[in-house]
């Protein structure tokens, strides 16, 4: 199999890095090119990276020339850019849009970690063990946009986690969720806050991101649905509520979310129930970031933590624990912990790109 060529839009970030790390030496994917903003084009990758230790850069990307923004879908590709075969996108929303969209336009397979065209009704936001189906929105992403290309999404740090333990839960009839986060430090980004403000401290708000957890696990947990004639798919959102509380905490990397669900009457929930759920969720992605078991479950009373849990099956599983009765009736509580930057996001955004492989989207022939 020859290794298809990837770029990545916002490389010198908190993601960014995180994409470098983990695509090196990946089975399927090799780096074609790296991109960030004006400050760092031109520069060696070792020079811009602030997250890495210089001895932690991967080889293939340490002496690599970060290019600008300008040098991708514009129409004076470079050779070597026109290779890429697969962009990951981990830039601020305003901007990404922008270069997102030229980039699909122009022929690339955009597989996004940023939030702006999640909810558009014709881009796919996948968590492949629950709705790689969706993937089919693609087809008619293309048609109605007229590009070559196409973006697909992979959810919100947070939401990724939460979702993920709510499908095997969806059999037992889910009214609500309420869900408390306590999100680390690398979810803001390098710059994202200052250590004055963090150290001793929790920020009771991270902008927009209570809108992104009430409103993408309904999207992913959706079924698809011919509307119509019957040609035309959509996604018919996941019918309950979700009402968050996001936080910040002087946590380095995992989110840690308390989720309560209320079930509907009669449908034979318990928490031994919820247990044997949670434990017994497989998957049929078997593609190289895919974990081996997507949930873990956690026995201890004292876990999950981040600084324990966040690394579980490579940081690509999520860890529940604290299974236990709410107070309400039909209402079951539980701590779920995932890591933002792998499985909230880098690693989200390289699995979504392995099924598109598998799934013939893209072709590595
Ligand atoms: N961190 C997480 O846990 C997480 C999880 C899921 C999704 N996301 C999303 O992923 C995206 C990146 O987040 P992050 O935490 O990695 O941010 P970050 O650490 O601030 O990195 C931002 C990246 O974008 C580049 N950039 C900034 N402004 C630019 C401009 N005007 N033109 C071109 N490049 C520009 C930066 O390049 P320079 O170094 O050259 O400035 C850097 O490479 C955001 O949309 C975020 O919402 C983040």
């Amino acid at each position: 199999m020859t290794k298809l060529k990837v770029g990545i839009l916002g490389a010198t970030g908190s993601v960014g890095q995180r994409f470098v790390q983990l695509l090196e030496n990946h089975p399927w994917f090799e780096l074609g090119a790296l991109f960030a903003s004006e400050r760092s084009a031109g520069r060696k990758y070792r020079e811009v990276a602030k997250w890495f230790l210089p001895s932690e850069i991967p080889a293939e990307a340490a002496e690599m020339r970060v290019q600008s923004l300008n040098d991708i879908g514009t129409g004076t590709n470079t050779q070597a850019n026109e290779e890429i075969a697969i962009i990951f996108s981990a830039l601020p929303g305003e901007i990404a849009s922008k270069v997102e969209k030229r980039c699909a336009q122009s022929g690339y397979a955009v597989s996004s970690n940023v939030a702006v065209h999640r909810m558009e009704k014709d881009v796919p936001l996948i968590i492949p063990e629950i709705n790689a189906d969706h993937l089919a929105l693609i087809e008619a992403q293309k048609l109605r946009r007229g590009w070559d290309g196409f973006i697909i999404t992979n959810p919100n740090c947070s939401a990724i986690a939460m979702t993920l333990s709510l499908k095997p839960l969806m059999r037992y009839g889910i009214k609500s969720v309420h869900v408390s986060t306590m999100q680390a430090v690398s979810g803001a980004g390098y710059a994202g806050l200052p250590s004055m403000a963090i150290l001793d401290n929790v920020i009771p708000f991270i902008g927009r991101e209570e809108d992104k957890m009430e409103s993408e696990p309904l999207k992913i947990l959706g079924t698809m649905e011919s509307v119509g004639s019957g040609s035309k798919i959509e996604i018919k959102n996941a019918a309950f509520t979700i009402c968050s509380s996001c936080h910040r905490v002087p946590v380095l990397d995992g989110h840690t979310e308390a989720v309560w669900v209320n079930f509907e009457e009669g449908t034979g929930v318990s928490v031994e129930a919820v247990k044997e759920a949670f434990a017994e969720f497989t998957s049929d992605i078997k593609t190289p970031f895919a974990p081996a078991k997507p949930i873990i479950v956690c026995n201890e009373p004292d876990r999950p933590q981040p600084r324990l849990d966040r690394d579980a099956g490579r940081g690509m599983s999520i860890s529940v624990g604290r299974i236990r009765a709410g107070r309400m009736k039909n209402e079951i509580k539980y701590i779920v912990q995932g890591h933002n930057t792998i499985r909230g996001a880098a690693g989200a955004s390289i699995l979504n790109a392995e099924v598109l492989v598998e799934k013939g989207y893209i072709s590595n022939k």
